[in-house]
């Protein structure tokens, strides 16, 4: 099938790559010329493990190409995909100026009947909202006033780090829609994925069995739109409950580690996101969580669960500044090293990051800080410019008076406890992830500070 991508970024671009793999023919549209170039010569733009070995493979047999021509690519495809962002707005609402954007230029530009997808996270209503700003700008712009589309909501679900993994290995695929027809369409372009039938390449693992079937819930627009913000919702709710049982394991004297371990033995909770840590972050449960909360009060509903996991993770990260605070005494001109920056291992992404949250509140104590991320090497724009950034761990660990573990990178599981004992200055550790040995820091000299233990 034809399919255009409107937006390549995290979601578009994976998006894209997955459908050009399992066959289709993808265009991926974005407006930033820069990343076209990259990507026209097979160089992705961000990172995530293996992406761009799939990038090459599908630029060279043609199933995909990257443009910055919209109008090319709504007139020669059969199916769009809207991925670009939804960023919140100060007062929590989802801003849909790019979703708007795109829906105006699509209505300009369509020449055939088409499917329109909105794959961005939208506010429930969003879907028919599309619709009337396609149908006000064929009615604008349009010479070809009786075009006919229908609108799909088809949330993302992937998880920055392994997202080529939930992409091509989807736990399930949500179609909503009020046209059969465009239904049918879904079900045929995704078929490959739902029914496993794809090849995959022999050195990577491939997550489920070929054959295996991948549920698809089909609903109406509305409720698609509202899985998607209920799933991630529900996730934050998942942390933040996390993070006040460890707060009280802390005062009680038990161990959180302990304490979610037998937990997640429970198959009605399961052992996933129940790690105790330093909040949430990251470009979507943030904003998604707010934007909930935002639709609830137009409906004049008070979100209690909502309000209290954001206020919940925003002590988290006060919580850490507090404990450096606690243990330093005079925070003014002592240097903190700070491991990771992303606001999750295996991503670039810095959006949100409580990293960064927690290195500004710091430098506006007048600390020192000194940060490391594997992959983040640029400074990022929210990242306040006295932070300097090291090339590896033990330049970041260097005469520190304090060491706080803020992503739980791979790498930093393995650092090397004896060699950092002698870097630093004074040997205090903020396990801000729990994925440090504490008994192994402690029985070399180091106070151990963990999350909930
Ligand atoms: N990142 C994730 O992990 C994730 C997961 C699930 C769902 N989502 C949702 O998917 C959507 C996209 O998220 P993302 O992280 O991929 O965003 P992103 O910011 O990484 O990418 C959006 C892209 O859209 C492009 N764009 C904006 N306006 C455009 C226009 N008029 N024409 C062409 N391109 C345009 C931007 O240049 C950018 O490259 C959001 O609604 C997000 O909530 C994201």
């Amino acid at each position: 099938m034809k399919v255009c991508v409107i937006g390549v970024g995290y979601v578009g671009l994976i998006t894209g790559v997955c459908l050009a793999e399992i066959g289709h023919n993808v265009i991926c549209v974005d407006n930033i010329d820069g990343k076209i170039e990259k990507l026209k010569n097979g160089i992705s733009p961000i990172y995530e493990p293996d992406l761009e070995r799939f990038i090459k493979k599908n630029l060279k047999s043609g199933n995909i190409s990257f443009i910055n021509d919209i109008k090319s690519g709504v007139e020669n495809s059969e199916i769009i995909l809207i991925s670009v962002g939804t960023p919140s707005l100060s007062n929590g609402q989802a801003d849909l100026t790019y979703v708007e954007n795109v829906a105006t230029e699509v209505g300009k530009y369509i020449n055939n009947e088409k499917v329109i997808v909105n794959k961005s996270t939208v506010p429930i209503g969003s879907g028919d909202w599309v619709s009337k700003i396609i149908s006000e700008s064929i009615e604008k712009n349009n010479s070809n006033k009786n075009i006919k589309f229908s609108i799909v909501s088809n949330p993302e679900f992937l998880r920055e780090g392994s997202a080529l993994g939930d992409t091509f290995f989807p736990e399930r695929i949500i179609i909503g829609s009020s046209s059969k027809k465009a239904i049918k369409k879904m079900l045929e372009l995704y078929k490959p994925l739902i029914d496993q039938s794809f090849d995959w390449p022999s050195d990577i693992p491939r997550l489920l069995p070929e054959g295996k079937n991948i549920p698809v819930v089909i609903s109406d627009l509305a409720s698609a739109e509202m899985t998607k913000y209920a799933s991630n919702s529900f996730l934050a709710t998942k942390i933040s409950f996390v993070n006040e049982i460890a707060n009280i394991c802390e005062k009680v004297g038990a161990d959180i580690k302990k304490v979610t371990e037998g937990m997640g033995l429970d198959s009605r909770i399961g052992p996933k996101f129940l790690n105790a840590g330093i909040g949430w972050g990251g470009s979507c449960l943030p904003k998604d969580v707010s934007a909930l909360a935002y639709t609830a009060r137009e409906y004049g509903l008070t979100p209690e669960i909502l309000n209290a996991i954001v206020s919940v993770n925003k002590n988290q990260k006060n919580e850490i500044v507090k404990r450096v605070q606690d243990e330093l005494k005079i925070v003014k001109g002592k240097t903190i090293a700070v491991l990771g920056i992303a606001f999750k291992p295996d991503t670039d992404d810095v959006r949100e990051s409580p990293a960064i949250s927690i290195m500004n509140s710091l430098i506006h104590l007048d600390a020192s800080i000194k940060a490391y991320d594997p992959i983040v090497k640029e400074r990022p724009k929210s990242l306040n410019e006295k932070v300097t950034l090291c090339k590896d761990a033990y330049e970041a660990i260097r005469d520190a008076d304090l060491l706080i573990l803020a992503t739980e990178w791979k790498e930093f599981k393995h650092i090397d406890y004896s060699k950092i004992k002698n870097l630093m200055a004074h040997n205090i550790i903020i396990d801000g992830r729990n994925l440090f040995d504490k008994e192994k820091l402690q029985s070399l000299g180091f106070k151990y500070i963990g999350i909930g233990r």
